[in-house]
């Protein structure tokens, strides 16, 4: 499973690359404003400079919800750099922009999914990459889990090529479930993905080789 980190902050997506684990980065219009990065000529930037962190996929949001427009900023946003992906929100003009930019050798990921038929329809449109939200739906008491195992089947089933992509996390026990239900990719904020690393034994049992090794040498 590919690990992405879910932020537009340098100093987070740097983090996580230096740990070694990081696959790609996930972004969208909220997280570019939580780092206050406004107007076309920053935002091409600041991909730009993700880009140059790490090695993998940079997901990249169009804000337009016409095909046109969607088409014109994805080649914009694709023109920027080869690791750029274009994110595409699930709607009606959506799946005809990523039928499109998939023709065109662009890689799309399809983003705001809550529901197994929208899986479905971006695999036969193409998608790169699929986004299903766990957290927003955890958040209204619908298992976002239950969504990952169904979508995992189908595309099993079917045989679709696109990548199931959890998405919305928000916590350690989400990017462990969607391990072990077969998600090809989460991305998570650099908190739950660091969150991994902790136990309680693990600390206790370092300070005790730790005590016995000071103790043993002195
Ligand atoms: C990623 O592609 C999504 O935009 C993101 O995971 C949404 O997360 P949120 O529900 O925490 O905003």
């Amino acid at each position: 499973m590919k690990f992405f980190i879910d932020t537009a902050n340098l100093a987070q997506i740097k983090e996580a690359n230096d740990l070694g684990i990081l696959d790609g980065v996930t972004t969208n219009p909220s997280l570019m404003a939580k780092e206050g990065i406004k107007g076309t000529d920053n935002v091409m930037q600041h991909y730009k400079a993700i880009c140059e962190i790490v090695e993998g996929d940079v997901s990249a949001e169009v804000i337009s919800i016409d095909f046109d427009g969607m088409i014109r900023e994805g080649e914009m946003l694709a023109a920027i750099d080869e690791k750029i992906v274009v994110k595409i929100p699930m709607i009606k003009d959506g799946i005809k922009a990523i039928k499109y930019l998939t023709s065109m050798g662009i890689k799309t990921n399809c983003t705001l999914v809550f529901g197994p038929g929208q899986a479905i329809l971006a695999a036969k449109a193409g998608a790169t990459y699929l986004s299903p939200f766990i957290g927003r739906l955890d958040d209204i008491s619908y298992d976002g889990m239950d969504l990952i195992a169904q979508i995992v089947q189908i595309y099993a089933v079917q045989g679709y090529q696109t990548q199931i992509l959890a998405a919305s996390i928000r916590n350690p026990i989400h990017i462990i479930k969607a391990a072990q239900y077969g998600a090809h990719v989460i991305t998570s904020p650099l908190e739950s993905i660091l969150a991994l690393i902790k136990h309680p034994l693990t600390d206790s049992g370092l300070e005790k080789f730790l005590a016995d090794h000071k103790k043993n040498n002195s």
